[in-house]
């Protein structure tokens, strides 16, 4: 049962992912942690936000209390479950109209999702997209120029460490890095094991990628 349930964080999925779900909602350090990925981003009333892979919404509601009247809160999830106790969890945003949820994946962003946003971000969920360095670019494209993204991840392999958190670091900073975002850099949040979230720029449409090889003049 207990493997059951630590298979679902990916893709939660019937009643072991609607117990995969209350452990995220309800344990403490998941609660810590999007909170402070939140309060990195420095969400403005006026700005528009997307989040992917929000799980229980936990962010989502932590972000709909920053947005203003002018601001709005996006996020996709491809799982139903988690839509369900996400929407649940945001029912009085989203009726507001302050917050809109979606199921989809990462690599097939609703055409009408909304943007260009002010800030994306994405709490233990980079790990499990497809193609991550892809969807960064895309993600990227959705970002407008000088708009930030926040990435985030709490390693949970079996006895994940200090080191197991740099080394996610690292991995993070290097994708955003070679998705053309720039200004990267890392904030630890000292749990067990350590939180880190590499927050990074988008510098507009072409400034920050160097042109391919085949395309530099000598
Ligand atoms: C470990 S949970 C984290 C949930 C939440 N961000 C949190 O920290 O509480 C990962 C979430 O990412 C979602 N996810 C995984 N792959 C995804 C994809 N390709 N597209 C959209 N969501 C995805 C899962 O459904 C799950 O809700």
């Amino acid at each position: 049962m207990i493997a059951a349930i630590m298979g679902q964080f990916g893709h939660p999925r019937g009643a072991a992912g609607r117990v995969a779900g209350w452990v995220m909602a309800h344990r403490r350090s998941n609660r810590q942690r999007n909170s402070w990925v939140v309060s990195l981003l420095e969400v403005q009333p006026t700005e528009n936000v997307l989040e992917i892979g929000f799980g229980p919404g936990l962010a989502i509601a932590e972000l709909s209390r920053r947005a203003g009247e002018q601001g709005h809160v996006y996020g996709i999830d491809h799982s139903d479950v988690m839509l369900r106790q996400a929407t649940r969890r945001n029912a009085a945003a989203i009726v507001a109209g302050r917050v809109t949820l979606r199921r989809a994946s990462v690599d097939q962003l609703p055409p009408a999702l909304g943007g260009p946003f002010d800030a994306i971000l994405a709490v233990n969920s980079l790990g499990l997209w497809p193609a991550s360095a892809e969807r960064l670019g895309e993600l990227r494209r959705r970002l407008r120029p000088g708009g930030r993204i926040a990435i985030a991840s709490q390693p949970r392999c079996p006895g994940a460490t200090a080191s197991t958190s740099r080394a996610a670091a690292r991995q993070i900073e290097a994708l955003l890095q070679g998705a053309g975002y720039t200004k990267t850099r890392t904030q630890t949040l000292d749990l067990i094991p350590p939180v880190v979230c590499v927050l990074a720029v988008n510098p507009g449409p072409d400034r920050g990628r160097s042109p391919p090889a085949s395309d530099r003049t000598s």
